[in-house]
């Protein structure tokens, strides 16, 4: 699949999956972290997404991690996570949670939203 192609068929996940599936996260998995949350999006993608309550992402295309519930519900993050993740653009890797560490990561996704 190209990267472009990768992108759009994310994309596509998150809209489908924010509109079917309200169904809240912790009601699946184990009991999240967001420390460990956090560690996972600074280890993987803090390279170029700003992940914290403040400051500019690293590449300047890419929207800081608080200001994703602006065009997505958080929730529907977690099938793009789970089913490989892999946004459209040079040089990112293609993303794959365990479901507990999905858990993790949309409790700090949360967390850090802004209002
Ligand atoms: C190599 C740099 C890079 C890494 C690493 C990276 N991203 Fe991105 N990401 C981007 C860029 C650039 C965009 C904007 C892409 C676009 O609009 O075409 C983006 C967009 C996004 C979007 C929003 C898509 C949109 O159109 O609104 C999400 C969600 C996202 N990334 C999640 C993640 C997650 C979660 C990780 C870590 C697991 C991650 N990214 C790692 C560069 C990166």
């Amino acid at each position: 699949m190209s990267a472009r192609l990768a992108h759009r068929f994310f994309l596509a996940a998150l809209l489908v999956t924010g509109a079917l599936t309200m169904s809240p996260v912790s009601a699946q998995q184990g009991t999240p972290s967001l420390k460990r949350g956090e560690a996972l999006l600074t280890r993987n993608c803090a390279r170029c997404h700003a992940i914290g309550t403040a400051g500019r992402s690293p590449h300047p295309a890419a929207p800081p991690f608080r200001t994703l519930a602006r065009k997505y519900p958080i929730d529907g993050l977690q099938e793009a996570l789970g089913e490989g993740l892999s946004v459209g653009h040079p040089d990112m890797p293609e993303f794959v949670f365990e479901p507990d560490d999905i858990a993790s990561i949309l409790a700090y996704l949360k967390s850090i939203q802004e209002r």
